[in-house]
Parts: structure tokens; C-alpha cells; sequence
């Protein structure tokens, strides 16, 4: 169970009032790097998963915009929009008590200008009921970060592949392979850093400059296919559990195959009502003997309604 930082000897340190939560925030996660506690994450995208996310204990949920991929079957992440996230995460929200909840920031909402990410930003935290959220880039972004952080959104950085530059980066490949390009990439973890965001996801990035980031910087760094040595991991839900079946990246691991046990269980429903099996008895319920007589006995008056 989390032990919230923020309480001391179950005393809220906050006036609850201001706050009547006590749900992990952008400090308890940087703590956790401090303290050396991994961060394992996992996005999530409606109510029900939010919820099993959630009793499981994972401290961070991510709302990514991979749910324009795995939930809408698009090709890329691009086409997702600022509402569908808002969407989305309210349903996480509803779903989760205790998890951190960071919400992606569409392809186009933050790049166009400071005053937009701002506008979307917000939005994101008081229609979608977020904690933060998570935009792509490093030095080029920063100075955005940096005023969305004084203004009270906490932001998550994305490094390395970034999904809404997959038609630039010539897909989902790695990045950061040449000493230059690792040490560019340093530089950007450094500026997000410093221009206050709490945690950097680094995506398909070589295990080895991965951890010479993370060892680097102050705030955790939540690795996606970048080995073993970040702060913390992030995967996609249905990746993990096997919900997604048209591709399966080379980070994940299966720990269910969902999509296979539902698959063969319509099969057995679909037989099930084929052959009158289901419903059964124990899901029917009927009229009473006493009902059923004289429902009967009208049915035999009433001559205009016999059985076609
Ligand atoms: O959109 C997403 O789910 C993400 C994670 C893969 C980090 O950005």
C-alpha cells in the first residue's frame, strides 16, 4: 500500500479544504527517485481499467494518446485530439483513488504556442481531472514547460522516439545511437529539468544512455524500451495484457493474452445461444404459477393475438 508523503501520522499537511484528496501528486513522484523506489506505470484508458490499475497499487497512470493506436486502430498517435484525452481521462480519473493520473497533450496543442499549451493544459487538468500531464520534446519545449510549470500544470517530459514525430523519425525506431545524438539528448533532459518538469519518459532509447540520463538528473526518468536502468517503466495496457494483437513492440511483455480468452469465450457464448443453452435457468425469471394461469387464460380470449 502507498504510504502518502504528504501525510505525516495520517495528519493531512494540507488544509482539505483546498485539496480533499490524498491521491499521489508530481512531488510524491519525484520523491520516489530520491527515496529509490521504482516507478512502475502503466496507461490506462477508461473506468474499469483505470480501476484494476489502480487496486494493483501502481503509482502512475498515463492517459497516453497511444489510445488513438490500441483503443481507436489509427496508425499513429496523430489523429488523437485534446477532447478525446479530456474524454478518457475523466473515466481514469472516476476509475482511480490513488494513482498519480498524467494525460497526454495531442499532437498540435502545445507546439503552435506557449498561450495554447497553456489553454489545453488547463483543460486537461479541470475538465479531465488530471495531475499532470506529458508533452514531447526537450530544449525546443522547455521554455513552454517552464511557464506551464509556474502556472500550475505539473508536466511530464517524453524523450527519445516521440510517437508524434513518427512521420519525421521514420517510425517507432531507436534513438540517441550516436554518441552525439546521446549526449543531444542529455542536453534535453537536462533543459526539461531545469524548466521544472517532474519526469521525463524515455522511449526506445539504448540502455546505456538511458541510465547515464537517469543518473544524471534529479527527476525520475520512466523508460520505455530503454532497459533496465531508468527510474521507472511505463507500458501500454494492452500491450501488456494482450488486448492488442495487430503488432507487439519488442519492449513488452505479455502477462495475459486478454484478446485470446475473450476471443474463444464469444465463441462458446455464440454456441451457447445458438444452441438454447443461454440463458439458462439460473439467468431466467418467470411469472408466478398463479400469473402464468391467468395469463394464459387471457391470451386464449384475446383470439386477434394468437402466435404467428
Ligand atoms: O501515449 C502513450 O501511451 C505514451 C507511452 C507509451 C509513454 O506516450
Amino acid at each position: 500500500m502507498w504510504k502518502p508523503l504528504a501525510l505525516t501520522n495520517g495528519t493531512p499537511q494540507w488544509n482539505p479544504a483546498y485539496m480533499k484528496t490524498d491521491r499521489l501528486t508530481a512531488r510524491d513522484i519525484v520523491a520516489m527517485k530520491s527515496e529509490g523506489r521504482r516507478i512502475a506505470s502503466l496507461t490506462a484508458y477508461d473506468y474499469t481499467s483505470a480501476q484494476m490499475v489502480d487496486v494493483a497499487g501502481v503509482p502512475v497512470i498515463l492517459v497516453g494518446d497511444s489510445l488513438g493506436v490500441v483503443v481507436q486502430g489509427e496508425d499513429t498517435t496523430l489523429p488523437v485530439t485534446l477532447d478525446q484525452v479530456i474524454y478518457h481521462a475523466r473515466m481514469v480519473a472516476r476509475g482511480s483513488e490513488r494513482a498519480m493520473v498524467i494525460g497526454d497533450m495531442p499532437f498540435m496543442t502545445y507546439q503552435i504556442s506557449t498561450e495554447e499549451a497553456l489553454r489545453n493544459g488547463a483543460r486537461l487538468m479541470t475538465e479531465g481531472k488530471v495531475g499532470a500531464v506529458k508533452i514531447e520534446g526537450g530544449v525546443d519545449v522547455a521554455p513552454t514547460v517552464e511557464r506551464m510549470v509556474k502556472a500550475g500544470i505539473p508536466v511530464c517530459g517524453h524523450l527519445g522516439f516521440t510517437p508524434q514525430s513518427a512521420h519525421t523519425l521514420g517510425g517507432p525506431r531507436m534513438q540517441a545511437r550516436e554518441p552525439a545524438a546521446a549526449l543531444a539528448l542529455l542536453a534535453d533532459a537536462k533543459a526539461l529539468e531545469a524548466a521544472g518538469a517532474f519526469a521525463i519518459v524515455l522511449e526506445l532509447v539504448p540502455a546505456m544512455v538511458a541510465e547515464a540520463v537517469s543518473k544524471r538528473i534529479s527527476i525520475p526518468t520512466i523508460g520505455i524500451g530503454s532497459g533496465p536502468r531508468c527510474d521507472g517503466e511505463i507500458q501500454v495496457f494492452h500491450d501488456l495484457f494482450g488486448l492488442y494483437t495487430d503488432f507487439q513492440p519488442r519492449h513488452t511483455r505479455r502477462y495475459l493474452n486478454v484478446a485470446d480468452q475473450i476471443t474463444a469465450a464469444a465463441r462458446r457464448y455464440l454456441e451457447d445461444v445458438n444452441a438454447r443453452t443461454f440463458p439458462g435457468p439460473e439467468q431466467t425469471r418467470d411469472l408466478t404459477a398463479e400469473s402464468a394461469d391467468a395469463f394464459s387464460s387471457l391470451l386464449e380470449k384475446k383470439r386477434c393475438c394468437e402466435p404467428a
